[in-house]
């Protein structure tokens, strides 16, 4: 079976409208867009018939009650390792997709893949380095739409509730991708989602700790940017190295990019220098800060650990479920202007 047609398939089953730019992502002939790799060498090599990229489908090839969607695209950073981006980003992804029944594409973009295997996601066909490696045969340019061939669904242990997440998996490869060194090399994540983020309601990206290409990337391609952090003084500090990051994309690459929040995760109430770094934080950046924080809850490291949601836990989850939601929530209505 073609990978497109299967992660298309997968992002169509429960996705209602595409647009127009959403429709350009389809390549009529069905061949896949991303170069093949061999499974056996890792080298790649493209199809036979060039990658057909970008016709219209024919007037009524969609079903008539698909709708408009307006998605938006969050990058969960932080170049502070540790810090929580990767629970924040599958604990929204949860919340969304199971809990609310939103479509979700959660995308990791960190070479350490923890996204990728919370998500109970192993042995991708191809993954987010294929994507944003480009066609060797055509100048390694990253097709639009190409990130639909890297589509997959999420582990069976998140088979439950309304909807499972897609995900777009990473693989330690991808670390290679920080020194890539072409032209435009901080669009091609953006690229490669031109006309694939629109099947979604939200698109979530797990940044790696660092503020390289794989994060300039992350934050080229979204309209949302949410910053993970702890209440420790290092923390504190390292969010004005992200945020002076995020101005220098918005200014050269994406003025549409926007804060949609700062999460203060793994709060330990009662321990007097972190409420102190909290609140300091809040001082700070006022609005900007996500209430409630995120407690420090063995839960989080547990899913995350065995590969399953929260939700699957039951009601034993819920002190650390219960705050997430109202997160999501917040970072929800925080990103619909
Ligand atoms: N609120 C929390 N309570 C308890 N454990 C947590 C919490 N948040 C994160 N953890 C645990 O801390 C570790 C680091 O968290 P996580 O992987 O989310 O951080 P990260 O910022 O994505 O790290 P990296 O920078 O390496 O990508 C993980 O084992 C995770 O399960
Ligand atoms: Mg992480």
């Amino acid at each position: 079976m073609r990978v497109f047609a299967r992660g298309f398939r997968l992002a169509c089953d429960r996705i209602a409208l595409v647009d127009d730019r959403a429709a350009a992502a389809v390549p009529v002939s069905g061949q896949p867009i991303l170069p093949r790799r061999s499974r056996t060498t890792g080298e790649r090599h493209c199809s036979a018939v060039p990658a057909p990229c970008l016709q219209l489908p024919a007037p009524g090839t969609y079903q008539q009650e698909w709708r408009h969607r307006v998605s938006r695209v969050i990058a969960v950073c932080n170049q502070k390792g540790g810090v929580g981006k990767t629970t924040v980003a599958v604990g929204l992804a949860e919340v969304y997709a199971l809990h609310e029944g939103k479509k979700v594409l959660l995308i990791d973009a960190d070479p350490q893949r923890n996204a990728t295997s919370a998500l109970a996601v192993t042995d991708p066909e191809f993954t987010l380095n294929d994507v944003i490696y480009g066609d060797p045969d055509n100048n390694f340019r990253v097709p639009a739409g190409a990130a639909a061939d890297a589509i997959t669904e999420a582990g069976e242990a998140w088979q439950i509730g309304k909807a499972a997440p897609h995900v777009i998996a990473a693989e330690r490869h991808l670390a290679a991708r920080e020194r890539d060194q072409m032209l435009a090399r901080e669009f091609r994540l953006r690229s490669a989602l031109s006309g694939v983020s629109e099947l979604y309601d939200i698109v979530i990206i797990d940044a790696p700790p660092s503020l390289g290409m794989l994060t300039v990337n992350a934050l080229t391609a979204a309209d949302w940017s949410i910053l993970v952090t702890e209440p420790r003084a290092s923390s504190f500090e390292g969010i004005g190295e992200i945020a002076k990051t995020m101005v220098e994309v918005s200014e050269a690459f994406n003025e549409n990019l926007q804060v949609a929040g700062i999460v203060l995760n793994r709060l330990r109430r009662g321990l007097r220098d972190q409420e102190n770094w909290a609140l300091k934080i809040r001082n700070t950046y006022g609005d900007a800060v996500v209430e409630p924080s995120l407690p420090a809850r063995e839960a989080f490291a547990l899913a995350h650990a065995e590969a399953r949601p929260l939700m699957s836990y039951g009601r034993s989850a819920n002190t650390s479920l219960e705050p997430m939601k109202l997160v999501a929530r917040r970072i929800w209505e925080g990103s619909n202007s």
